[in-house]
């Protein structure tokens, strides 16, 4: 009921009479007061007038089930969703959900991971309060082999999500790190579980960097934050909104093919590496070309001085010449 409350108050430009809310909910005069000092404690700030009623004032920057699930406009993403101040990885957790029978479009999410994965084998940094760690539990009825293009499905719902709520120039670098001003502000990292030809279940999970004010001096000529790129603080919460409803577009499209047919135009108008001299560090060769846009199963087109290749993004990773992108 408190996110019932919280939705109605929302949308509510004026105040809500403490009886419209004990009507609407079936409850006592005594619930609604409880619930809204609920809201109270966790960081609402919400005006009781006499004879009027309640209005909200404003939302604390918070992630967790009542909040995500009062601003909640999707069809399935997010139908189960997890919150955790603190959790070893959302990835982990998702997995276990999955296998405990939870459907696709289960959410988890975290303020601070301590086992934070990142791609390659490598940790992704995951303090409280700074960023949004993510996982989206997928089972879908598809081919094995064409569940790796999932994480440019996400990447471009990511980028579009990060576009939607901040203004920003949010651009992806190949094949999926989400970057503002040449800076990566979010990285995905998709994990299945599969038999031979079928998927038992399929993770996806993000990390944004939010409100970081600074990163190690390793990380600082290429990582950054959306404080740090726009200079303002945003709503976590409406980022997480805003990338699962556009997941569920990007994600129909992408089922209807099985690949990204309907999504290459839109993906590479996100490039970064557009039009870009790129190195490909192939552990075999490495090489240098023109990125020239993606294929609808998500391999980079690079055009060297001799040929036209297809670079796969499970074997290489690739860099701009000038710089991180
Ligand atoms: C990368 O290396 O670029 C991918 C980073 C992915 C990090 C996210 S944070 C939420 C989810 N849980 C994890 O343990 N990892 C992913």
């Amino acid at each position: 009921m408190k996110a019932e409350i919280l939705r109605l108050l929302r949308e509510t430009d004026g105040y809500v009479s403490g009886q419209e809310l004990c009507n609407k909910f079936g409850v006592s005069r005594t619930a609604v007061w409880k619930a809204i000092n609920q809201l109270k404690e966790a960081g609402y700030e919400i005006e009781a007038a006499q004879n009027r009623g309640y209005h909200l004032l404003s939302v604390p920057d918070r992630m967790d089930e009542t909040e995500l699930s009062s601003i909640r406009q999707t069809e399935w993403a997010g139908c189960e969703t997890y919150y955790f101040d603190c959790i070893d990885s959302t990835n982990t957790k998702a997995k276990e959900l999955a296998e405990d029978g939870h459907p696709t479009g289960t959410f988890v999410v975290a303020d601070q991971q301590t086992a934070g994965k990142g791609r390659r084998g490598r940790s992704w940094d995951s303090l409280p309060g700074t960023g949004i760690y993510m996982t989206l539990l997928l089972k879908p009825d598809i081919n094995p082999n064409n569940a790796s293009m999932l994480t440019l499905v996400a990447a471009i719902a990511t980028a579009n999500a990060i576009h939607r709520v901040t203004d920003a120039q949010a651009l992806i670098k190949w094949p999926n790190d989400v970057v503002i001003n040449g800076k990566k502000i979010c990285g995905i990292l998709t994990e299945m579980s599969a038999q031979f030809d079928y998927i038992n279940h399929i993770v996806i999970g993000i990390g944004i960097n939010v409100h970081n004010e600074s990163f190690p001096e390793e990380l600082a000529d290429r990582a950054s934050s959306l404080l740090m790129e726009c200079g303002k603080r945003f709503h976590r919460a409406d980022l997480i909104e805003a990338f699962l409803e556009e997941f569920e577009r990007t994600y129909a499209s992408y089922l209807q093919t099985e690949d990204l047919t309907g999504l290459q135009n839109e993906y590479n108008s996100l490039l970064v590496n557009m039009g870009r001299q790129v190195r490909v560090l192939d552990p075999k060769e490495p090489f240098e070309g023109k990125a020239m846009g993606i294929t609808n199963r998500g391999e980079l087109i690079v055009d060297t001085w001799e040929s036209r290749k297809m670079v796969s993004s499970g074997e290489v990773s690739v860099r701009g010449i000038y710089g991180y992108v």
